[in-house]
């Protein structure tokens, strides 16, 4: 196990809404978990080869307890279908310490957050901290139906209830009229997503036509399809002195395992950022949703679990 990883157990196991399990994680003595800020995820580790991360949705001042929100998946890759039919009351599990690649940026005007489905999760925590701060902001939670969602009686009891804006599908309020939501951009207003990828791509590119620009703009992805088609190419791995060929259909990661080079993963799927790795040459093919379209234009960066490239060869910092 990592050096990072703590040992914690399920101390409360709640169903909500149509297959969302609500998880409790706390010490087994009682003692503090580790500080943790607004939009940070934990890896689960469900066995040693099955890793998966999930949003923190508890208030960061709360130093007892880890929430998170799990939805049963049938179409993932198997993680959320093992931690519903795994975890109860009782269980030790270990989980990464918290990082936090969807950072609520300091003292913003205005944040709105806006939530679909299981999305919602990192937003509570953020809008736990910025009503902790006294911050202007604007929850919006977008949802089938109320009976589907989790997490909406702790939002109507919260203490920034009256900053939560709930779109159900069955209450006539399922259209996010975004235009009005978003308003005009300006530079202190920061607009920040998660949920299932057709949502985001809609409400980024609905802030986009607004005006927002692209720094303005922050996504958490939580499930994206991957595309592995492509010419093959060469990888140079500098530091390592290897050179490997990566197929159509290989990712670089499975490539350089090839010739002994283990490359640390966790989503596999260009989400977390865990394999990011600097590029010393070559134009990288960005299949990822982690960078940012900024990051993306340097090329100097890649997701190694993900991307592929545009030229033949790349050379890699690893
Ligand atoms: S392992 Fe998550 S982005 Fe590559």
């Amino acid at each position: 196990m990592a050096e990072d990883t703590i040992k914690l157990v399920v101390k409360r196991r709640q169903e909500q809404g149509h297959g969302i399990m609500v998880l409790d994680l706390v010490d087994a003595a009682g003692g503090a978990l580790p500080a943790f800020s607004a939009g940070a995820h934990v890896d689960i580790h469900l066995s040693p080869e099955l890793v998966r991360q999930y949003s923190l949705c508890s208030d960061p001042a709360q130093r007892d307890i880890y929430r998170l929100g799990i939805l049963k998946d049938a179409q993932s890759r198997g993680g959320s279908l093992a931690a519903h039919a795994t975890l109860k009351e009782g269980d030790e599990v270990f989980v990464s310490l918290p990082r936090n690649h969807f950072p609520l940026v300091g003292g913003a005007r205005r944040s709105i957050l806006i939530g679909g489905g299981i999305g919602i999760t990192p937003m509570i925590a953020m809008a736990h901290a910025l009503s902790a701060e006294g911050a202007d902001f604007e929850l919006h939670y977008r949802g089938r139906s109320r009976e589907a969602c989790a997490f909406v009686d702790e939002l109507a009891a919260s203490a920034f209830s009256d900053r939560v804006h709930t779109h159900f599908g069955e209450e006539g309020a399922a259209s996010l009229d975004l235009g009005r939501i978003l308003g005009a951009p300006d530079s202190g207003t920061h607009v920040y997503v998660c949920g299932p990828a057709g949502f985001m791509s809609w409400v980024i590119d609905s802030a986009k036509a607004l005006g927002f620009a692209d720094e303005a703009i922050h996504r958490e992805f939580f499930q994206v399809e991957t595309d592995s088609s492509g010419a093959a190419f060469e990888v140079e791995a500098r530091r390592t002195g290897a050179t490997v060929r990566v197929e159509e259909g290989q990712s670089i990661v499975d490539a350089l395992a090839k010739v002994g080079i283990k490359v640390k993963v966790s989503c596999e799927q260009g989400v977390c950022g865990t394999c990011l790795c600097d590029v010393i040459e070559g134009t990288p093919d960005h299949r990822d949703v982690y960078l940012t379209d900024e990051e993306k234009m340097d090329n100097d960066q890649i997701l190694l679990c993900c991307s592929r490239a545009r030229t033949a060869r790349l050379v890699l910092d690893i």
